[in-house]
């Protein structure tokens, strides 16, 4: 969602800021702009659609000059993409330009108070209002007139500031809605995420809810909520640009589902020690749960309802998986003796975090899943076990989300173990599959070009269906996640056995029935549903093991996938998945890394 960099050096601040603004695009956004404070006052230049737009209307404008500045790209929430509604929003006097990620809840009764005091309003966004607290307060202490405009603002809010008294300095502040420090040599940068700044400096600093910061290009002052200046020393972050940038792939999306060995490799291998899992840095004791509870969104979601069926079998507890946006709304059953395990590549989404508070106010224990180290949900869970797939690019999640299964699958084993409920020999069966997890994806992936032969088959079908049972179910959900997601074709997953409920009523001649087939137990119990279909003229596309056979009699199209226990085959079985939908999509031309309506990280519910 919304992104904001800002920067301040020695140099000219519009290419650093327009630069930032690019690699934020992934985050999803539908207009963007930026601000600059030169010595003729603050001058701005805003557009809908796109950054490259922005670039060519700020090499228009002769105005942008000055070494201190402030961008955006905006997720439309209060008012429609527009020129107008865009940020940076501006005081009615020129003193104040702000760009906000989140929702300001009390914008309403704000805007009204202000144009009681004849404030004219430009835009319908809720951030304007923050300019006008600014204004209002401002009487020559830039600090203090921060500190007051925040004290009146209810919501989530990470909020880049210029002045135009102070030409060198910029300010920011954050509640609930993610901002990092970044502090290089001679110059300092504010930003939603380090992707922006992972090509200046990889020296960050975490903002805490309340804090603000003010920075010149060799200063950089962190004062708490109280306005007391607060020591934070900089962490290192090991990112590197390559890894952020596309290397040679035509999109982020493919470079990313060709990570997916590599990413497996890094999140597995490093956890196993002495033939056995160890999670350094969570201290849990399984003894003391009676029920586990999975809540996410999302793809991570999905993740999770693998992750349900793998603890299950493997630990014998209950556990429930519930997409995040409607926990909260259940009052859930949750209590001390509840494990909540909450997965988040972003680590910011905000409905994942509100569950995530609603259940630890209810005595739970948290553990985290989370790719973005230091991001909020790791800071508020118990415990965090981090995936390390990389920085995430295209909206569409694929390494965050296998690494993610895989983390599940290497707890479930863990706290089976710790539990006594597995024998040696099964564990010790299944962390050889577990190692030779990354070369199965590899060999996965070898299928790459058979995949987009089918894509060149079936890319103009208008809507498809996902089916499975059990496991390959919950593969199904994010394999038919990823088609919609990217390629804007209608497509359903549905458990198997329960299409003849009334869905079936929607297959006809021509339709293309994806038919996931991974788990040997419940094959023949799948095959009975692909001859329903296809006795109502369904084309089928299988996808089972390397070695059965009977697949290919029963579907149209098939898709083999190298075999490992059936508790790990997800991981494996939905790379063939994540290629069909990106070929697909290419096939249509569409914006794969930045699908439209989309956003990487959800920080509004
Ligand atoms: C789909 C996708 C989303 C995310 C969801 C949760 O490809 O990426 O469905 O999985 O928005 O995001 P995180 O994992 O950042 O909490």
């Amino acid at each position: 969602m919304c992104g904001i960099i800002g920067f301040v050096g020695s140099g000219e601040a519009a290419p650093v800021l327009l630069d930032g603004l690019k690699r934020l695009e992934y985050r999803g956004y539908d207009s963007a702009g930026v601000a600059v404070s030169g010595a003729d006052g603050i001058n701005m230049v805003k557009t809908i659609g796109k950054v490259e737009e922005l670039v060519k209307k700020v090499h228009e404008c002769d105005r942008l000059r000055g070494s201190c500045g402030i961008g955006h790209t905006r997720w439309a929430t209060h008012g429609i993409p527009s020129d107008i509604n865009a940020h940076p929003h501006m005081s009615e006097d020129g003193k104040f330009a702000v760009v906000h990620n989140g929702i300001i809840e009390n914008f309403t009764a704000l805007r009204s108070e202000f144009e009681q005091k004849g404030v004219k309003f430009q835009s319908e966004t809720d951030t304007e209002v923050i300019v006008c607290l600014l204004a209002y307060y401002y009487d020559g202490d830039v600090k203090k007139a921060i500190m007051k405009t925040l004290s009146r603002l209810e919501g989530s809010y990470a909020i880049g500031i210029l002045c135009a008294d102070e030409p060198e300095k910029i300010y920011a502040a954050k509640v609930a809605s993610p901002l990092i420090i970044g502090v290089g040599a001679g110059e300092n940068f504010f930003a939603s995420d380090i992707t922006a700044l992972v090509s200046h400096t990889k020296n960050v600093i975490d903002l805490d809810d309340g804090e603000i910061v003010e920075m010149t290009a060799d200063s950089l002052v962190i004062y708490n909520h109280a306005g007391k200046p607060v020591e934070k020393p900089a962490k290192f972050v090991a990112w590197d640009i390559a890894a952020a940038e596309k290397n040679g792939y035509e999109h982020f999306m493919l470079k990313e589902i060709m990570e997916q060995p590599g990413a497996l490799k890094a999140t597995i291998e490093p956890r196993i020690k002495d033939g056995w899992i160890v999670f350094d840095d969570i201290d849990i004791d399984m003894t003391k749960f009676n029920r586990i509870l999975i809540t996410a969104c999302g793809s991570a979601y999905y993740a999770g309802c693998v992750g349900r069926n793998v603890i299950e079998t493997l630990c014998r507890i209950p556990v429930e998986a519930e997409v995040a946006s409607e926990l909260r709304y259940r009052h859930p059953l949750v209590d001390e003796k509840t494990l909540v395990i909450v997965v988040s590549q972003s680590g910011e989404t905000a409905d994942t975090i509100a569950s995530m508070k609603e259940c630890k106010k209810l005595g739970a224990t948290t553990l985290a899943i989370v790719n973005v180290v230091g991001s909020t949900i790791a800071k508020l869970a118990d415990n965090v076990i981090y995936t390390w797939a990389g920085p995430e690019i295209a909206v569409a999640t694929t390494k965050g989300y296998t690494t993610q299964v895989a983390v599940l699958d290497m707890f479930a084993m863990w706290a089976a173990e710790k539990l006594g409920r597995i024998s040696e020999e099964e564990y010790k069966s299944l962390l050889v599959d577990l190692m030779r997890l990354p070369e199965r994806a590899q060999r996965a992936l070898d299928l790459s070009s058979r995949v987009k032969k089918l894509a060149d088959k079936y890319y103009d079908r208008s809507s498809l269906f996902f089916i499975g049972r059990n496991i390959d179910y919950s593969v199904c959900l994010e394999g038919s996640l990823k088609l919609k997601e990217i390629s804007y074709i209608h497509s359903e997953a549905y458990a198997a056995g329960e299409l003849k409920h009334g869905t079936i009523a929607l297959i006809e001649p021509g339709r293309l029935v994806v038919a996931l087939c991974c788990l040997e137990e419940l094959f023949e119990k799948t095959v009975s549903n692909i001859e329903q279909v296809k006795a109502r003229g369904a084309q089928v596309l299988g996808v089972a093991l390397e070695n059965n056979r009977r697949i290919f009699s029963e579907a149209d199209d098939v898709l083999l996938v190298p075999v490992t226990n059936k508790l790990l085959v997800p991981v494996i079985e939905i790379i063939p998945l994540q290629l069909f939908a990106y070929y697909v999509a290419r096939k249509n031309k569409c914006d794969i890394d930045k699908p439209k309506n989309l956003a990487k990280s959800v920080t509004v519910e």
